[in-house]
This record gives C-alpha cells, sequence and structure tokens, in this order.
C-alpha cells in the first residue's frame, strides 16, 4: 500500500510537470534493476521527508495563525527581540536534513556507478547527437569490419549469469550539444556533455523492450528524440551479437527494386542534386561508412524510425501500410515531419546544412520506395530477431 500510494504521487508529480510516459513501459521504481531499486529507495525517503516537513509547517502556520490572532483592534502584540532556542532549531533542523539527504545521496551514487569487470557482459558506447542516438558494441568487431552499431534501439543482455547479475557497461558520448541518457528501468540517468564521456553500468533482471528518453533540453526535436532499451534473455542476446558480427548487408538481386534503391543509397542522383544516403550513413558490409547520420545496417530488423517518432508492428514491420507510409514521408523530406532534423530532402524543399538552408534534391516517387525498399532488405537473420525475442 505505501508503494502504491508513493507511487500514485510521483505519477500525479510527472503529470503535473507536464512529462508523460510515452508508453506503458517507462516505469519509474522498476524493481527489475537493482540500480533502479537503489534509486527508488532515496525517492521514497526524500518523498517521505517533503511530506513530513510539508504538514509539519503547515500544521504550526495554522497552529500560530489561530492561537495568535488578534482578539480584538485594541491589544497591542507582545514585542521581544531574539529567540535562541528557536533560531538553533530553525537553523539545526535543516542542516540536519540536508546532511542527510546528502549522504544517503553519494550512497545512492556509489551504488549505481559501479563498473566491476566481471560482473560486465557487454561494453556499449551510447552516441548523443540532435537528435537520435548510436549504440555501438566496442567489443565486438565486425566480419566486416568496424564494430556492430545499431542506430536508435539498443540491445543489452538481462539477468544473471551463475547468481552474477549480468551488467551492462555504458560510455556516453555527445556530438553536439548537452543531452541525457535516461531508460528508468535500467538505472540511473547520465548526462551525455561534448568533449567528455560518462561511464556506467546498468543492468535489468527481466528481458523485455523499455522506453528511452533525451532528458535535456537539446533543441527543436529534444521530444522527438527517444530510444528503445531491448533487453534480452543472455541466450538470445549472444545469438543477436554473434549474428550481428558476422552480418553483411545482402546483395540485391539484378533488376530488382532493392538493387535501384541499392544504387539510389550509394551514388545519390547527381543530375537531381539528391544526396548519397552513403554520404552520412553506414550499412555493415557495404562501402557505406559514414558516421554523421545514425547506422542503418539492421534497418529491416528495427521497428522505430525517427528517434522512435514512429514505431511499426512487431510482425509486418514496414510492410504495415501505415508504418511504410511514415518511411516513404521519411525519405522524402524527414524536417517537415521532425523538427530540426539535418537530413537532406528529396522532393526540393529546404534542408539545413550548417546552420545554412539549402534546397534539397530530388527524387521521384517511385525513386523513394526504391530506396524504402532497400531499407527493409537490411534485416538480421531469424534467430536475432531481438523484436521477436524480448516480446
Ligand atoms: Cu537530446 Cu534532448
Amino acid at each position: 500500500v505505501q508503494r502504491m500510494s508513493a507511487a500514485a504521487v510521483l505519477l500525479g508529480l510527472s503529470l503535473l510537470t507536464g512529462c508523460q510516459p510515452h508508453q506503458q513501459t517507462l516505469t519509474i521504481g522498476d524493481q527489475a534493476s537493482r540500480y533502479n531499486t537503489a534509486m527508488w529507495e532515496l525517492s521514497i525517503v526524500a518523498i517521505a521527508l517533503s511530506i513530513i516537513i510539508f504538514l509539519g509547517v503547515s500544521a504550526l502556520l495554522f497552529y500560530t495563525v489561530f492561537r495568535f490572532r488578534e482578539e480584538n483592534n485594541k491589544k497591542e502584540a507582545e514585542q521581544f527581540h531574539g529567540n535562541d532556542k528557536l533560531e538553533v532549531v530553525l537553523v539545526g533542523f535543516p542542516v540536519i536534513i540536508v546532511l542527510l539527504l546528502s549522504v544517503l545521496s553519494v550512497r545512492t551514487m556509489a551504488q549505481t556507478t559501479p563498473v566491476e569487470e566481471k560482473q560486465v557482459g557487454t561494453s556499449i558506447t551510447a552516441l548523443a547527437k540532435q537528435f537520435w542516438w548510436n549504440f555501438t558494441y566496442t567489443d565486438n568487431e565486425s566480419a566486416a569490419g568496424g564494430p556492430v552499431a545499431n542506430g536508435n534501439e539498443m540491445v543489452m543482455p538481462a539477468g544473471s549469469n551463475a547468481g552474477v547479475p549480468i551488467d551492462t557497461k555504458l560510455t556516453l558520448q555527445a556530438a553536439d550539444v548537452v543531452h541525457e541518457f535516461w531508460a528508468p528501468n535500467i538505472g540511473p540517468q547520465r548526462q551525455a556533455i561534448p568533449g567528455s564521456e560518462k561511464v556506467w553500468t546498468v543492468h535489468t533482471d527481466r528481458p523485455a523492450i523499455y522506453q528511452g528518453n533525451c532528458n535535456y533540453l537539446c533543441g527543436a526535436s529534444h521530444a522527438n528524440m527517444r530510444f528503445k532499451v531491448i533487453a534480452l534473455a543472455p541466450a538470445d542476446y549472444e545469438a543477436f551479437i554473434s549474428a550481428a558480427q558476422n552480418y553483411t548487408a545482402p546483395t540485391p538481386a539484378p533488376g530488382s527494386a532493392e538493387e535501384r534503391g541499392y544504387n539510389l543509397f550509394m551514388n545519390g542522383k547527381p543530375e537531381t542534386a539528391a544526396v548519397a544516403c552513403a554520404a552520412c550513413h553506414r550499412v555493415q558490409g557495404t562501402p557505406a561508412n559514414s558516421p554523421v547520420g545514425p547506422d542503418l545496417s539492421f534497418f529491416g530488423t528495427r521497428r522505430t524510425l525517427g528517434a522512435g517518432m514512429w514505431e511499426a508492428p512487431v510482425q509486418q514491420g514496414w510492410d504495415d501500410p501505415q508504418a511504410n507510409e511514415h518511411l516513404l514521408a521519411w525519405i522524402k523530406h524527414s524536417p517537415k515531419v521532425k523538427p530540426g532534423s539535418l537530413m537532406p530532402t528529396y522532393d526540393g524543399s529546404e534542408y539545413q546544412v550548417n546552420g545554412q538552408k539549402q534546397k534539397g534534391g530530388v527524387l521521384t516517387d517511385q525513386e523513394i520506395a526504391d530506396v524504402a525498399a532497400y531499407l527493409k532488405s537490411l534485416k538480421l537473420p531469424e534467430e536475432a530477431n531481438y523484436w521477436q525475442k524480448a516480446q
């Protein structure tokens, strides 16, 4: 009952501050992560103290107002100067509370920051950039060259190994401005500051799909800078990472839509000033190897688009008519559908290059569909389909 009422208070607070959960899996106080449990316990103490202080101060205020109210207009109020006992209490009490909260906060920080090598199952570098995320598996070199990477979807192991929780070591970087990594189900949030790195560990016992958000106002699409954490059972995670390491983008069949899309992706269309996708994106096992935009190696397996602006159904994926429409609109003119997006346009509308407006190139609707067909073909093998496994 106590926990439930505290949760109700937290929910009320989050609604008041306009920070609404995007979906059911964004849970403050998820007990499946020991880091989260530590934070939850600290929050409960802080909230309980606040309630006690609020009620105490209110009670004193009302008592004073009624007890010392003016009975008639003739009596002069009692005049006095200074009260040593009262002043000691008024200074001492807040000092004790602040000290108590400081000690508890430092203790919780120590509990939620450890990087104990024996516990670490995998190392991921999270790069925050306006307005998306890239997750690079720094210890997992791919056969095709370069470490495994995935845009906006962070796959991590869940659970324990022989009783020892499998932690994931996160290294957080920011490419442009300050961002904040926040996935409350797996541990504490950390600020991403350009020029510095944050290293900490996250963990969850429960395989599931969790919501992550940027939690620091970073520009026009701060609210559209979301990501998914896909926590898998250890065996499923092993299957994912080994398939991802051995993955090479499929070679499209000659004359297919995928092949036309591949050519546009790699070369663009210079005669209509359409920029090559490969100028900014990486697809593992192809000449596309740019770190400017999110990694698209497994786009066909991904179920989110535009850093969580849209989601495709897990089963149909991007073949779902509505999801496909979102994909086509995204390729055509992403700055129109996501404010502040730095991606070039392909319908001749304006987009930004280094803060300067520039006219976009042009692709026909058929050509855009071809690029989409190529993207949809970039799939991990079924045993590594992390969305299916995490359901
Ligand atoms: Cu990135 Cu807010």
